[in-house]
């Protein structure tokens, strides 16, 4: 879909669909609602958030149709609200087979934050996952949509907003992929040519090379499958003239197992499949590093994905196996299914080797951090306040919400092994928690953000926002922390 910003008037507006936001409550004098008072005045139009009514040849414009999108009360709008109305009136049009559409931004809305995120919006939207679906006749796409608005910083709002919901769209795609079309060699394969087009320095480690730098917990979780694992590193590095004074470098760690079955502590067979999501940490990540590459934040960036297949097999790792880690820790492999945090393990290590100084991973960890938060809150553990306080800014400001878990030392009693520094899991309770312990240990002494993603990477339903699946989250935030942090 293409993404315009145009400074016209919506009355001049001439496509099939002009779009304006309404809200709770605002009286129809003066605002968009002019015009349509015997709708609000009966109710059928109220503004309550996610409200479409499409209007046909509407007195005193130009569009063929106007399709007056609810916001709800106006002092809880902001841009994560515009963000999902510009997604709904898109799902709602195209589904009319509606395939170009302006959105206008009335005077107080005319700003770049607003329209980065009705640009965002929209193309979110606008995705679906049925790219291998040969009959499509059902599906529909929008071609064409402009941001009416005539704030100054309007335009950079669009062109900030196409490029990370176009970012956004890419994470997503490749999480959508199945898992026989989707292995660590092909996510490695995917990630070198966006870092190519997009000019992001790419090395990528094959068990060779795992072998001889000692990662040992991510190649015992790989020995299970036929597919062989890979460790992706992108690096952004500002330009001279971009660089900020901060000596802050950002490392930024993603889960990539492309399927988890569980290996010998096998998963059931109910909802197994949506154990392709496991990898949604690294397309975050990934997807991340192509907004950055764009955006330019004045600090390096460097993104660590392992990716691996968690497979049961002849060859695979056994419970009771104990693997040493990349740091020299040794730890027992109780529960196969707990994978995650051993590849992490390892990845954190090199992030701290190769000169990170913040870091943050996402990851599909814990069905305990879904029973905990549900779909709604990430769970977020964080090792040191004041980068919290960063991390919290920047996800507040992208609507992706986040919910503080605890940290403390008592539960550590829970990871210790008689035959091992460490074994990879924590008994029945607080599971989230020990998961997230477990990777301190790899991650401290540097400040230190881990996201549990489990509840929040991908919908089980359509939304009238977006469409089931992958959601990228979070990966807005990581681009706004990156230009949080370089001030
Ligand atoms: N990938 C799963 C976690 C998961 C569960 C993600 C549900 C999304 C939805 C992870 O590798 C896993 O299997 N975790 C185990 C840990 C346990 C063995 C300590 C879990 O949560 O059951
Ligand atoms: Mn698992
Ligand atoms: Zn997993």
């Amino acid at each position: 879909m293409e993404i315009r910003w145009e400074t016209q008037a919506g009355t001049d507006y001439s496509g099939s669909a002009l779009i304006l936001c309404v809200f709770e409550g605002d009286g129809p004098v003066a605002g968009p609602l002019q015009g349509f008072e015997e709708w609000t005045a009966s109710g059928e139009i109220s503004g309550k958030t996610g409200e479409c009514t499409l209007i046909h040849r509407p007195a005193g414009f130009k569009a063929a149709r106007v399709l007056l999108a609810g916001g709800g009360k106006r002092e809880q709008f902001g841009p994560p609200a515009m963000r999902k109305l510009a997604g709904t009136a898109v799902r709602f049009l195209k589904a009319k087979g509606i395939s170009k559409a302006a959105l206008v931004l009335e005077q107080a809305l005319s700003t770049s934050d607003y329209a980065s995120a009705a640009a965002e919006g929209a193309l979110l939207g606008n995705y679906e996952g049925d790219r291998l679906k040969t009959d499509k006749s059902a599906s529909k796409f929008m071609d064409e949509f402009a941001i009416l608005g005539s704030g100054e910083d309007v335009e950079a709002g669009v062109t900030r907003g196409r490029i990370l919901g176009e970012a956004q769209n890419w994470a997503r795609e490749l999480a959508n992929e199945p898992p026989n079309l989707m292995t660590p060699t092909v996510l490695a394969e995917r990630a070198g040519e966006m870092a190519a087009q997009y000019g992001l320095g790419c090395e990528i480690f094959d068990e060779a090379k795992m072998r001889e730098l000692g990662m040992g917990a991510l190649l015992g979780v790989a020995l299970g499958s036929a597919e062989p694992p890979r460790f992706i590193i992108l690096r952004y590095v500002p330009e001279s003239g971009h660089a900020s004074k901060s000596t802050v470098h950002l490392g930024l760690v993603g889960k990539g197992v492309t399927f988890d079955t569980g290996g010998i502590s096998i998963k059931p067979a109910e909802n197994m499949d949506k154990m392709k999501y496991d990898m949604c940490g690294s397309t975050a990540v990934l997807g991340a590093m192509r907004a950055i590459a764009q955006l330019k934040p004045g600090i390096p960036v460097t993104a660590l994905v392992p990716t691996v297949e968690n497979m049961p097999g002849s060859r695979s790792q056994r419970p009771g196996d104990i693997v040493k880690t990349l740091s020299g820790k040794t730890v027992e492999v109780l529960n196969t299914d707990a994978e995650g945090r051993l590849i992490l393990a390892d990845a954190l290590t090199y992030a701290q080797r190769i000169g990170c100084t913040h870091l943050v991973d996402a990851a599909t960890l814990t069905g305990a951090c879904v029973v905990a938060l549900g779909s709604v809150n990430t769970g977020t553990f964080a090792s040191d306040d004041a980068f919290f306080g960063q991390w919290q800014a920047a996800s507040t400001a992208e609507g992706e919400k986040m919910w503080r878990m605890p940290l403390d030392d008592e539960y550590k009693e829970l990871l210790k092994s008689p035959f091992a520094d460490l074994h990879n899991i924590g008994g029945r309770y607080g599971g989230a928690i020990t998961a997230a312990l477990f990777l301190k240990e790899f991650a401290d002494p540097l400040p230190w953000i881990h996201l549990d993603i489990a509840g929040t990477a991908y919908i089980e339903e359509n939304k009238s926002f977006m469409a089931k699946g992958p959601t990228a989250l979070p990966l807005r935030s990581f681009v706004r922390l990156a230009t949080l942090i370089s001030g």
